[in-house]
């Protein structure tokens, strides 16, 4: 599956085995992988064998439905990327938010861009009604990402994990569908 919204300057699209070179380019980054608020799930260094790993299990959750985790190809780099819906929860119609970028692709909207897409897949092919994320505390980045698309804070988890000899804290974020507004209209093709 892939959605395309015209105008945008990328496009999301199902991970598939064929990504696995370009995931290994943009994930290993120290600077990337301190920041994914997955812990275990982002090695760095990030090797071709744990992209291939994490491709296999995304096949393995989407086909249980419980997760959708999609590349953000760049209409001229490729994929740059990923973004995805995960612990999607049918009964209760909500789905947790994860997304990173490679590094010198960062500042530039393009997660923006993909997690709107997201958010339509979400809200209105899945009617799902309740989007969260969570992120560091140190990750102003992210936090900014969140709170332009309408997040909003529901709280601070502190001391929610330790890293090396540090505890940080996480917010935690949410969207709401009634607070989505988005107005765009993508392209999804099943391939
Ligand atoms: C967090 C991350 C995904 C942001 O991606 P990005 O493509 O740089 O974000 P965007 O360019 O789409 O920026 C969206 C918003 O973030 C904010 N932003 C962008 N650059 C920023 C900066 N240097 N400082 C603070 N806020 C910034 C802005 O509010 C921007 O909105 P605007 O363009 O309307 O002003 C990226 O930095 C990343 O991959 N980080 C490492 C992994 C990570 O942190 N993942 C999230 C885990 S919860």
């Amino acid at each position: 599956m892939e959605l395309v919204q015209k105008g945008f300057d990328v496009y999301i699209k199902l991970l598939a085995m064929d990504d696995v070179g370009a995931i290994v380019e943009n994930a290993n980054d120290p600077e990337v992988a301190r920041s994914v608020s997955a812990p275990g799930t982002f090695p760095s260094p990030y090797e071709k064998s744990d992209a291939i790993e994490f491709v296999k299990a995304t096949i393995a959750a989407r086909k249980e439905m419980r997760g959708l985790h999609f590349g953000i190809h760049h209409v001229k780099y490729g994929l740059i990327g990923a973004c995805t819906l995960m612990n999607i929860d049918i009964r209760n119609k909500t789905a947790e938010i994860g997304y990173w970028l490679g590094k010198v692709y960062w500042g530039q909207g393009y997660t923006k861009q993909a997690l709107r897409l997201l958010e339509y897949l979400a809200f209105i092919e899945l009617e799902l009604n309740r989007l969260y994320a969570y992120t560091y505390t140190f990750n102003t980045r992210s936090s900014e990402l969140l709170a332009g698309l309408g997040y909003s804070i529901e709280g601070l988890h502190k001391q929610a994990e330790l890293h090396g000899d540090k505890y940080v804290d996480k917010y935690a974020f949410a969207l709401l569908k009634s607070e989505y507004a988005d107005d765009i209209k993508p392209r999804i093709t099943e391939i």
